[in-house]
């Protein structure tokens, strides 16, 4: 059989694998060629800076009206430099987070013939759905298993429809919503305050407007399992996010944001959160708010496990800079169309489809 014949076949037979997992753990100790990025973006030809990390906002004394003032202008800095920042001091305890981390993990861990009940179709999403990220528009594949669904659920219906295994799954999730929920709320407000804004101005301009209203949210669990050959392939490639904020907890480093020509890895702190501000965010606030390219490498002695709660805008919010965010007699930063955020999601999803959650 001819080179080109056998990388076919491979490729051919990798289109049927439906979890990176159940492929890694065959001990493979090369990985198919659909999986291999290009050249320029391997990761041990792009440049990395380890003496760097993103800020770290501690929030422990936020109810001190002279430090709010102080944890408010951090933040305004934190996302207008990096649009990334690592929270401590939160309040969520660390029990939580590392009960939410196990669970996914046991999620992932279960017996493939578990998780494929969750396949779905890829328009379903009132259902949660696991399985591999799409193909690139590189044509290659990302390293990870995903598993994501909406949060919280809208009724009880749609509770049922989350896993009942691990058992302490639902009950976990739901008592993580809470959490973000409220965590979210405190740093929308703290950004407000620190652009001199009402509370709740991001929250009422992204649609929830009334006071008790909540974002809509995405939980996205991922999993990347130890790859042997680390260097040729991809978590998930550079990308910014599609969404308003994330916050996201992580158990071991993988994360990097790109700044200053370079990749700053983020640091796995496991007493904080990760928070992103995404394109939606950049584009309210007329950059602002920084939406910043980021990546997640694989390792060959590591797996790793993430939670990312996304938060968006209503599907039908205009994707517009906001009137106090545009200096008098200069144009926008960015889309001076009327482009919703439904339409965005759409021309995302066909320029990024291995991002894509929805
Ligand atoms: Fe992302």
């Amino acid at each position: 059989m001819t080179v080109i014949a056998t990388q076919r076949r491979m490729n051919d037979d990798n289109h049927k694998i439906k979890s990176i997992k159940a492929m890694a753990d065959t001990g493979i100790t090369h990985i198919p060629p659909d999986f291999i990025l290009p050249l320029y973006m391997q990761p041990r030809f792009t440049k990395t800076d380890i003496s760097r990390d993103v800020p770290t906002v501690d929030l422990s004394l936020v109810n001190d009206p002279c430090e709010r003032k102080r944890i408010a202008t951090s933040i305004v800095e934190a996302v207008r430099d990096w649009g990334y920042f690592k929270v401590r001091g939160h309040g969520i305890s660390e029990i939580l987070m590392t009960k939410l981390l196990l669970v996914i993990r046991e999620f992932f861990d279960l017996p493939l013939s578990e998780k494929v009940q969750f396949l779905g179709s890829q328009s379903d999403t009132s259902s949660p759905r696991y399985g591999r990220t799409r193909r690139g528009t590189t044509g290659h594949q990302s390293w990870r298993d995903q598993f994501h669904h909406r949060i919280p659920p809208l009724n009880p219906k749609e509770l049922q429809t989350w896993p009942d295994k691990p058992e302490a799954y639902r009950e976990t999730v739901l008592g993580w919503t809470k959490e973000i929920q409220k965590l979210s709320n405190v740093l929308f407000d703290l950004l407000a305050e620190g652009y001199s804004l009402e509370p709740r101005y991001f929250q009422s301009l992204m649609g929830a407007v009334e006071k008790s209203a909540e974002l809509d949210a995405t939980l996205l669990a991922a999993y990347y399992p130890r790859c042997p050959q680390a260097d040729l392939a991809s978590g998930i490639v550079a990308h910014t996010d599609p969404t308003s904020m994330v916050l996201a907890l992580q158990d071991s480093p993988g994360l990097e944001v790109f700044k200053d020509g370079t990749w700053i890895p983020v640091g796995a702190d496991p007493a904080c959160l990760t928070i992103s501000t995404g394109d939606v965010m950049e584009i309210l606030t007329n950059g602002s708010c920084k939406s910043c390219e980021h990546r997640v490498r694989v390792k060959e002695t590591q797996d790793r496990v993430s939670a990312l709660v996304m938060l968006k805008p209503r599907l039908d919010i205009k994707l517009e800079a906001a009137p106090v965010f545009i200096t008098k007699g200069q144009a926008t930063r960015f889309m001076d169309t009327d482009m919703t955020y439904r339409q965005y999601v759409t021309s995302f999803k066909d320029e990024c489809p291995e991002v894509s959650f929805d």
